[in-house]
């Protein structure tokens, strides 16, 4: 067990910083294992404290001190304490500034945890956020010390050619002995989890972009030499984020240069480090034969992401960590509008609802579900959750949802406008949504301080001699971790409803003439009549899943082939195909837990079928239309999750509908298959999408024909996506080359650690038999490593995430490898650790023999000697 029990912080006990940071100057001397940090920090009391004392608490945690001053006069051993994670220096001045002096050191080569200054193959950078600035040196770490940085940096100039840091350059030099210098200063004071610095030996890809008022910005990307013919998709992606902005928010960009580094080790995606991005190479690096069209939109997503944040985020920062939302909810739904803009508004709304619903509601109904802005935490970055992250950007969704696309756009000028230079609360957000719009948004709130995914338990009623639809509306909330009882919430529900002939139908509520409307939901039950409908119309509630909810709402399948066939609105006619699926499969699985044959619904059959026939413009969203709900949204469904039936009545589905319809998927396929690699609108991609989705159905024949077709695919591609799409059927499938392909692949591509990153995922997450000791054999692959997060979740990530059969092995072999392999990442790495705990969490929905051994291996890890905060955090929480 651990020494002592990690301390929780509760937002109640917010208090102001009783002393500011006004401006620091920092000097680093840079050596991959002795970094020496000259800081000094000029400070004063804050007159918004309220606190008594006079003495002054910087927090540092792994620090070697080698001396400290107080306006210029060095303290001795009784004028402060150091201990694990802060110093205190016992009297500061209270009526007036004064300057605190320290020097320290650190050794960025130990630095495996990733975060504070470390070095990543043989380049120095930063990861701050969230604390992990008192990792470089003592400091106020705290989002509301806003402080302006000038920072110095001198290191060998043939290891180190390169010194960046955040804002403009004002000076560089030589220094004897081979070493230079390098000057920044960033006019904007900024909190320090935004501070960054890097230096190596980068090559620089440069352009320019002018801004709506023709201010001229360099852009740069910094990447090694190697990786300098992938930047270009990255470098295009930042300048359609900055347009966009400006157009979509009004928002400018503010420095005159916006540097973006990326690195092979990273934690996370990228971070928006104030004029000095750092990425995750994942979300930089791009080309035709190494990237998937997927790739690209990720890349075009979190470049914009992180380059939104300039403005919320950044501009406009968090009063403290339990309002991480503010910023991460608002910027993943600008990230989700822009990437809708790009491509498909259709598609992109189907791909956030559904990580949404599989990954996001999972973590809701489980005992680590938290609101989006949480009460309470042993470790931040625990938090960097899907509820802060996607769930957040859904009720930033609802607001414009009901203030209007127009109403929400005042709501924000008024946020930025009101708040610049601020470090603020996610109250401070509805505020501003309030006062622009004269609206009240009171019961709204909750949704920032409730937990759980709300249910809407729908009933309807049509009247013939009236020519009504009468509605009724319950919401509920399950019970969540301290939150045992849920008040009613502000959720506003989009509708139309269908004539038979599958057009718009016109009714009538509230007086007015209507073909839909939203409706808001304030109660625990309401109920609304739609009039003058001379023909009982079909409901199509939620539209564009207008709240992050589940609807229960009983519908016969032929009422969902009717939508899947005409919804005009797009969500909701994938979702009606969606649940016609879902409805089949259960009825499926109850047919295997009753020993009966299974037999697939002619329905189901003749919905695809006619769908394969039909004209369609948007291909992307054509290919959605066609896949099956995953194994994981599925599971999401289940009272007790039984992996192998999920698992065997879809493969059943999709094997089914590939015999029934194999000339129609030949055919697609066929008509849509053809060489334009290089090609990356909006039709050649929708092409390799609803190709390969007939290629994924036709590999399930295991025939000699599908073989011939799938293995010429992964042969003659000159596309990263072709080349997967057929390699990850072949490795689904008895493919009798599948040996020799995973091998040339790895040939191929054993330069481009992104490309093997795929190599192992897909081994890793493989339904065949035998998967988990090809797991086992490639942990001691030579290009594995635990020390890099991109591998660690390619391999064990995968295995213990997206493969449902092989980790829930009934034996527990699955259970106690990831437990072996977080003990291991513990040490090394905690952030990742923890991530990893994660799945073990869910451990209450399986049957009671699964159950007991999940238990034991969360025991396991919660009784390890020396666990860090990250997976005691997780795993205690879990087993609670
Ligand atoms: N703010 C980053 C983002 O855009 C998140 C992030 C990057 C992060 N690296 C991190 C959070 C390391 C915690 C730790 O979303
Ligand atoms: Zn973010």
């Amino acid at each position: 067990m651990r020494d002592a029990t990690p301390q929780t912080v509760y937002l109640k006990d917010y208090t102001p910083p009783e002393y500011l940071i006004d401006s620091v100057e920092l000097d680093f001397d840079l050596d991959a294992q002795h970094t020496q940090v000259n800081s000094r920090l000029t400070m004063r009391r804050n007159p918004e404290s309220a606190a008594a004392g006079v003495s002054l608490v910087l927090t540092g945690e792994e620090l070697e001190l080698i001396s400290i001053q107080l306006d210029g006069n060095p303290l001795t051993e009784s004028d402060f304490t150091i201990n694990l994670e802060t110093m205190t220096i016992q009297q500061v001045p209270q009526q007036r500034a004064f300057v605190i002096s320290i020097e320290n050191r650190i050794n960025p080569k130990a630095n495996t945890a990733l975060e504070g200054l470390y070095l990543s193959s043989s380049m120095l950078c930063t990861q701050c956020e969230a604390q992990g600035f008192r990792k470089i040196t003592w400091f106020l770490d705290r989002p509301d010390v806003m402080t302006r940085f000038k920072t110095t940096l001198s290191a060998d100039k043939t290891q180190y050619p390169v010194l960046l840091s955040n804002g403009n350059k004002i000076g560089h030099g030589d220094l004897a002995n081979n070493r230079h210098w390098v000057s920044w200063e960033d006019p904007f004071a900024k909190p320090c989890y935004l501070f960054a610095l890097v230096a190596g030996q980068l090559e620089c890809v440069s352009d320019s972009f002018t801004t709506m008022s023709g201010r001229e910005i360099a852009l740069e990307i910094f990447v090694e030499q190697h990786n300098v013919d992938k930047c270009a998709h990255a470098m295009q992606s930042l300048k359609n984020a900055m347009r966009w902005d400006e157009d979509s928010y009004g928002l400018e960009y503010d420095l005159d240069l916006y540097m973006i580094v990326a690195v092979d080790h990273f934690n996370m995606g990228a971070m928006e480090n104030k004029g000095l991005n750092v990425f995750n190479t994942k979300f930089v690096l791009a080309r035709p034969d190494t990237a998937t069209d997927s790739d690209y939109e990720h890349i075009e997503g979190v470049i914009g992401h992180e380059y939104f944040h300039n403005w919320s985020g950044n501009r406009v920062t968090c009063r403290d960590w339990f309002q991480l939302s503010l910023k991460e909810g608002f910027t993943v739904f600008r990230d989700q509008q822009f990437t809708g803009d790009r491509t498909s508004q259709a598609v992109k709304r189907i791909q956030d609802v559904n990580a949404l619903r599989t990954r996001q509601f999972a973590e809701d109904a489980s005992p680590l579900a938290h609101p989006i802005r949480p009460e309470a935490y042993i470790e931040i970055n625990n938090f960097y959750t899907l509820t802060v992250y996607e769930k957040g950007a859904e009720v930033v969704r609802m607001l414009q949802t009901l203030l209007g696309a127009e109403g929400f756009r005042k709501g924000c000028d008024l946020y930025f406008q009101r708040h610049d230079g601020q470090a603020v609360t996610c109250e401070d957000f509805v505020n501003a949504m309030e006062a622009a719009n004269g609206v009240e948004l009171s019961q709204f709130r909750r949704w920032y301080s409730q937990a759980g995914t709300p249910v809407l338990t729908v009933s309807q009623h049509y009247d013939a001699d009236a020519q009504q639809l009468h509605l009724t509306i319950q919401q509920s909330c399950p019970p969540t971790p301290h939150q045992p009882d849920k008040a009613p919430l502000h959720i506003p529900v989009k509708l139309g409803l269908l004539a038979a002939d599958g057009s718009p139908a016109t009714f009538v509520i509230n007086g007015q003439q209507q073909t839909d409307i939203t409706l808001n939901l304030t109660e625990a039950e309401q109920s609304f009549v739609f009039d003058e409908l001379a023909e009982k119309p079909v409901l199509s509630l939620l539209r564009g899943f207008s709240a992050p909810v589940n609807l229960n709402m009983p519908r016969s399948l032929e009422e969902l082939a009717f939508l899947f066939k005409h919804d005009s609105d797009t969500f909701n006619r994938w979702e009606a195909g969606q649940q016609l699926v879902v409805q089949v499969i259960f009825g499926l699985i109850e047919d295997l837990h009753n020993h009966l044959p299974l037999h697939l619904n002619a329905l189901v059959v003749e919905a695809f079928h006619s769908l394969l026939n039909a004209e369609a413009d948007d291909l992307s969203y054509q290919a959605l239309l066609l896949t099956l709900p995953d194994e994981s949204y599925l599971a999401g469904q289940m009272t007790v999750i039984d992996v192998d039936a999920i698992h065997h009545a879809r493969e059943f589905v999709k094997t089914t509908l590939a015999h029934a319809l194999e000339d129609d998927f030949n055919r697609v396929y066929l008509i849509h298959h053809r060489d334009e690699s290089g090609k990356f609108d909006a039709d050649a991609i929708g092409r390799r999408r609803l190709k390969n989705a007939c290629l994924s159905y036709l590999s399930q024949l295991e025939s000699s024909d599908s073989y011939t077709l799938i293995l010429a695919q992964f042969e003659q591609a000159h596309n990263m996506t072709d080349q997967m799409a057929a390699l990850s059927v072949i490795v689904n499938s008895q493919h009798p080359a599948k040996a020799s392909c995973l091998d040339k692949f790895y040939q191929q591509w054993q330069q481009e650690a992104l490309v093997i990153d795929k190599w192992f995922a897909l081994q890793a997450s493989s339904y065949m038999p035998n998967t988990f000791a090809t797991v086992q054999a490639l942990m001691q692959h030579p290009a594995f490593d635990m020390k890099t997060p991109n591998r660690v979740r390619a391999l064990i990530g995968a295995f213990s995430q997206a493969n449902p059969v092989h980790f829930h092995a009934k034996d527990g072999e699955g259970y106690r490898f990831l437990a072996d392999q977080v003990l291991a990442l513990n040490t090394l790495n905690p952030q990742i650790a923890s991530r990893m705990v994660t799945s073990l969490a869910q451990w209450r929905r399986y049957d009671k023999g699964r159950q007991k051994l999940m238990k034991q291996q969360l025991q396991r890890i919660v009784m390890t000697e020396q666990l860090s905060k990250d997976v005691y955090e997780i795993a205690s929480k879990s087993l609670a």
